[in-house]
């Protein structure tokens, strides 16, 4: 069992370290991928309030597959460009959405969402997965969110690509 507590009263910033340093610990010693993933999805459904969905897709053969998330059964498989997933893929950038419905083409997996944050996992300078983040109130990530996952994205890319 693993038991990391967070302060949620803690500045933002030093939250999002002890989150990517957690998710560090969690995957450092564990070549397997999907077990890793499926870790890093509960530690962030666990630490973060107000989200409906948190998981990873992963860019196979040219195509976002549905990985291990936590949140309700989501679609399975996005192509590149499409959705808010599959841009943040093939441009290879975080997407911060404050209002999905104002988002063109955006994949609506539970009608619950309102905003949403996907955030690019790159190894060896290759986007390998997204992480996305699914919330039910609107603008309910800021730019210290996109950071604070970035930072984790890249913490535990080493460890999701195999
Ligand atoms: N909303 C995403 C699809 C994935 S679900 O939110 C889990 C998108 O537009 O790519």
């Amino acid at each position: 069992m693993y038991d990391f507590a967070f302060d949620p009263a803690q500045p933002k910033a030093e939250f999002y370290r002890e989150l990517a340093d957690a998710a560090g610990a969690l995957t450092g010693g564990e070549p397997d991928a999907v077990a890793n993933m499926a870790n890093v999805a509960a530690l962030i459904w666990q630490a973060l309030p107000d989200l409906n969905w948190a998981g990873f897709y992963r860019l196979l053969d040219g195509m976002l597959v549905l990985g291990p998330f936590c949140g309700r059964p989501a679609c399975i498989r996005i192509p590149l460009g499409q959705g808010v997933c599959g841009t943040a893929a093939s441009e290879a950038k975080s997407q911060l959405v404050e209002d999905v419905h104002a988002f063109p083409g955006h994949i609506a997996c539970d009608a619950a969402s309102r905003s949403e944050l996907v955030v690019p996992v790159i190894a060896a300078s290759k986007v390998i997965a997204v992480i996305d983040l699914d919330s039910p109130k609107l603008a309910r990530f800021d730019s210290e969110d996109q950071a604070g996952i970035e930072l984790l994205a890249a913490r535990i890319a080493g460890a999701i690509g195999g």
